[in-house]
């Protein structure tokens, strides 16, 4: 019996879990592979002891709709930049690849599976580079990996922010107000730039058209002209003005190399309100709704199709690779080219079109 070792890394994301059982029931059909898991990424295999699980079909059973992942995750483990605390109790980051890589073949482990967004695949590249047969599988709610067409999660947070959009129309409606939603988008504005086509907003910040507001001051008087009226607007947390910076701060984790985000909406309202924006403005950070709870159809099935395709790739040991999703089709690309660039909303992206021909500005 060969072994198949699964992590998931980096944040949570609807539809990790259908991933987990994709892989383990196409194991189990094909016959010859058991699959266990790492709890919290890679920490489950680097920890002593161990903190690994045997994933059977009867363990995975019904999993795929809920949110989550059964094997927990985490941003704080990268194995070869591992935080460790050293005696004088400053944190020093190791790289416990080779490590890593004994463990696995100790144990027994001829295949990893590497659940995780881009700084989990730079990891797999890592690995994969030292030796390790890995496989990736891409996930990010903010689906701007590079080389798949979708990633799951993204759907289900375009479908929660939408639900959130409808509500705050209703509200902005009845009072007049102008109300800013911000979404999640750390790089890429995809779920601000699907939720203001989907939802209707009159205005939409993303993180790769740096807006202007005077520009959105303007379209507000506009809009509130003729008297009373009321307005919706999109901002991803990673908008920046023009000639301004994203607005966040380093993690304070050890070994979390993210800034965090969230909160520019409530910027975006003072600063409007400063230059004398006359309606009464009110914002709502989504934040982690978004990733939660449970995946919507297209995502479990993306998912799940994800799990088998990584399956299929560790029996053909087509390693180094990562699972993806082109033109409708599952196939794979080569891990080095996933990691050396995202995929951002451009100008000539047929949604851009869209939205900028029904009126919707984008605060340029
Ligand atoms: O990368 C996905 C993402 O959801 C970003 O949009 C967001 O900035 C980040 O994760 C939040 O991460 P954390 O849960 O670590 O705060």
């Amino acid at each position: 019996m060969q072994k198949i070792l699964v992590a998931t890394g980096g944040g949570d994301c609807p539809g990790l879990n259908a991933v987990i059982r994709g892989l383990v029931k196409a194991a189990k059909r094909h016959g010859g592979w058991e699959v266990w898991g790492s709890k919290e990424a890679f920490n489950g295999l680097l920890g002593e002891p161990t903190d690994l699980v045997k994933l059977t079909p009867k363990k995975v059973a019904g999993i795929h709709v809920r949110g989550g992942t059964i094997i927990k995750t985490t941003n704080k483990g990268n194995p070869v930049a591992y935080p460790v605390k050293q005696d004088d109790g400053s944190i020093k980051l190791v790289d416990r690849g080779p490590e890593m890589i004994k463990k696995l073949k100790d144990m027994g482990f001829s295949a990893v599976v590497n659940i995780g967004g881009d700084g989990s695949q730079r990891i797999s590249q890592h690995l994969y580079e030292l030796g390790c047969p890995i496989i990736g599988v891409p996930k990010t709610i903010d689906n701007d990996l590079a080389s798949t067409d979708y990633t799951f999660g993204f759907s289900t947070a375009v479908q929660i922010a939408t639900d959130c959009f409808d509500k705050l129309v209703t509200t902005a409606e009845s009072h007049h107000r102008v109300i800013i939603m911000e979404v999640m988008g750390r790089d890429a504005g995809w779920i601000a730039l699907h939720t203001a086509i989907a939802g209707g907003a009159e205005i939409c910040l993303i993180p790769e058209i740096p807006y202007d507001i005077r520009k959105i001051k303007q379209r507000i008087d506009k809009r509130y002209r003729k008297g009373k009226g009321f307005m919706n607007i999109v901002i991803a947390e990673g908008a920046k003005p023009l000639g301004g910076e994203t607005f966040g701060r380093q993690a304070t984790d050890a070994g979390d190399p993210h800034l965090k985000l969230g909160g520019i909406c409530n910027n975006l309202r003072y600063q409007l309100e400063e230059m004398g924006c006359v309606p009464q403005i009110r914002t709502t950070v989504l934040g982690h709704i978004q990733r939660g709870g449970t995946p919507v159809a297209f995502d479990r099935i993306l998912a799940t199709s994800m799990g088998v395709k990584a399956f299929d790739l560790v029996n053909e040991g087509a390693f180094g690779r990562m699972v993806a999703y082109q033109n409708n089709e599952f196939v794979s690309v080569p891990l080095e080219d996933v990691t050396a660039t995202n995929k951002n909303v451009t100008e000539d992206h047929a949604l851009i079109h869209t939205a900028r021909s029904i009126g919707i500005s984008f605060g340029d």
